[in-house]
């Protein structure tokens, strides 16, 4: 690792990170799933775009049942995406051009295929029983708590009938809940983020992770909790294993960084993961409610002002509209003025930017007909593959050979990354014009936020650091808008508007980023 990373001790707060959905990149090996080689291969486009770190989706060995986020081995690469050699390899890729590595890390639960399951059910006296969480199968074959799994509307419970007990897997029966409250599991665990932090990795994205807290208090919640367990289960142990994973990632010299993955939604509880400045927890925590909120200017003004709220200093939040669980943002919005506009927002809002690649060519979702599903929880058009060319249809090409593992976004042709590359009107070039200038601008990445009350349709926000101020305007509404009155003199630095002409007016579902003179 270059010493110019080591340096700084909150790069968190100031990075754009960008996600990449492995499977989905780059394939470097022409069989159609996106692989490590790949993402080395495309480090230019990285490096161009201009982000600080990036996170991958997990690149474990693998069943696959939830690809990748069944875990079978935490300690090494599943051979579809390459090998050991090929993290260092990109690693010291990323590190060269001082970007940094963030992995995504699953703790709540591993794959059956995981050895440590594979002896937890191997009989009720196995060493290794407890490291899971069982219960007696009622009499009736009824599952022990109402507990329903995340997905596909089954029982969080499924009966092994060598055993003759029932396993916990909050996702699929494939899925098996870890059972936290055992000191064994947390050393293992813990250990498998030591593996990776010692072979340079700078974070760790980590998967549903304020689920680690039930540890085996599972007992039947009121019904309309059942439904969704994960949504509604915020415990102590929670808390307090995540302090001793920060003071393990505190022993690193490469100041790790980890962003939670906290699905709960109402106010104040994504930030509680973050602890106390005296007894630190996450150092970021994804805070869903930008991903659930409409296009509107009510919504927005109201989640954009609830999100400053619940993170105020000393806290930082985060800013996330797509990922690949979600529709993408581009699709939900419907327009790519709405993407244009939705980029001058996640960028200049206070608070650590979660990019989901593609978003920069403002790809929509691909359109997966029934007998393309592979995923078990109707999430495939948000992973389709990214077109590096415009040459191919929805099913081929696109930089990608015949058979890639899904169908590519539908507008592929029109916004793949070649016909994008050099046309300066392009939301390509835009993505890179705001990272360019959010990284020449202390108020934009780290100063402080005001938000303007609503008007009309228009949301403003100052961000201040020192005498530096900047303003944004996004019209969120269909209506062109004079600039407010009170702006002052001001310079228009940025507009997410193509040919913006008169800068007097904001442009329907326009945004704009104004210097104060
Ligand atoms: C998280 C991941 C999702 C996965 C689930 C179970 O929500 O983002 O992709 O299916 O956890 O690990
Ligand atoms: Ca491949």
């Amino acid at each position: 690792m270059t010493s110019s990373l080591q340096t700084d001790q909150l790069w968190w707060r100031d990075a754009v990170v960008y996600q990449i959905y492995p499977r989905s990149f780059a394939d470097g090996n022409g069989d159609g799933i996106g692989d490590l080689r790949g993402i080395i291969q495309r480090l230019d486009h990285i490096e161009r775009l201009g982000v600080d770190a990036i996170w991958l989706s997990p690149i474990y060995p693998s069943p696959m049942k939830d690809f990748g986020y069944d875990v079978a081995d935490y300690c090494d690469v599943d051979p579809v995406f390459g090998t050991l050699d090929d993290v260092d390899e990109l690693i010291a890729g990323l590190h060269e051009r001082g970007i940094r590595l963030v992995l995504d890390w699953v703790p709540n639960h591993t794959s059956s295929a995981h050895p440590w399951f594979v002896a937890a059910r191997s009989s009720r006296d196995d060493p290794k029983r407890d490291w899971y969480v069982w219960r007696d199968t009622p009499a009736d074959g009824s599952p022990p708590t109402n507990w329903m799994a995340a997905f596909n509307g089954v029982p969080a419970w499924t009966h092994d009938d060598v055993t003759d007990q029932s396993w916990l897997h909050c996702f699929l029966p494939d899925q098996p809940d870890l059972n936290w409250a055992n000191p064994e599991v947390e050393a293992a665990m813990q250990n498998t983020l030591r593996f990776w932090l010692d072979r340079g990795v700078d974070g760790f994205r980590a998967d549903v992770v304020n689920f680690i807290g039930k540890g085996t208090d599972v007992e039947d919640l009121p019904d309309e909790l059942a439904i969704a367990p994960l949504l509604a289960t915020d415990r102590p142990l929670g808390h307090e294993l995540l302090r001793r994973i920060r003071a393990l990632l505190d022993g690193y010299e490469q100041h790790p960084m980890m962003v939670g993955e906290v699905y709960l939604l109402r106010p104040g509880e994504s930030a509680s993961y973050l602890g106390t400045p005296e007894a630190p927890e996450l150092h970021l925590s994804f805070d869903f409610r930008s991903v659930h909120t409409d296009w509107g200017p009510e919504a927005l003004h109201r989640t954009i002002g609830a999100i400053q709220h619940d993170f105020a200093e000393p806290a930082w939040p985060t800013w996330v509209l797509s990922n690949h669980d979600k529709q993408r943002h581009r699709s939900r919005y419907g327009s790519d003025e709405h993407a244009r506009a939705a980029a001058v927002m996640s960028l200049t809002v206070r608070g650590t930017p979660f990019l989901y690649a593609g978003e920069e060519l403002g790809l929509t979702d691909g359109d997966v007909p029934p007998e393309r599903v592979v995923d078990p929880h109707d999430r495939d058009g948000c992973r389709a593959p990214i077109p590096w060319t415009s040459d191919g249809d929805h099913e081929t090409g696109h930089g990608w050979g015949d058979s890639p593992w899904l169908p590519f976004p539908t507008n592929a042709s029109t916004h793949s990354l070649d016909v994008q590359e050099d046309d300066p009107t392009s939301i390509l070039a835009l993505y890179r014009r705001l990272l360019e200038l959010r990284r020449a601008t202390p108020a934009l990445r780290s100063g402080a936020m005001e938000l303007h009350p609503l008007d009309g349709d228009l949301i403003r926000w100052e961000r201040t650091e020192g005498d530096d101020r900047w303003t944004v305007l996004v019209n969120a509404g269909t209506e062109p808008r004079p600039l407010p009155i009170d702006l002052g003199p001001v310079e228009v630095v940025l507009s997410s508007v193509v040919d913006a002409g008169d800068m007097t007016q904001l442009a329907p579902l326009g945004a704009m980023v104004l210097h104060h003179g």
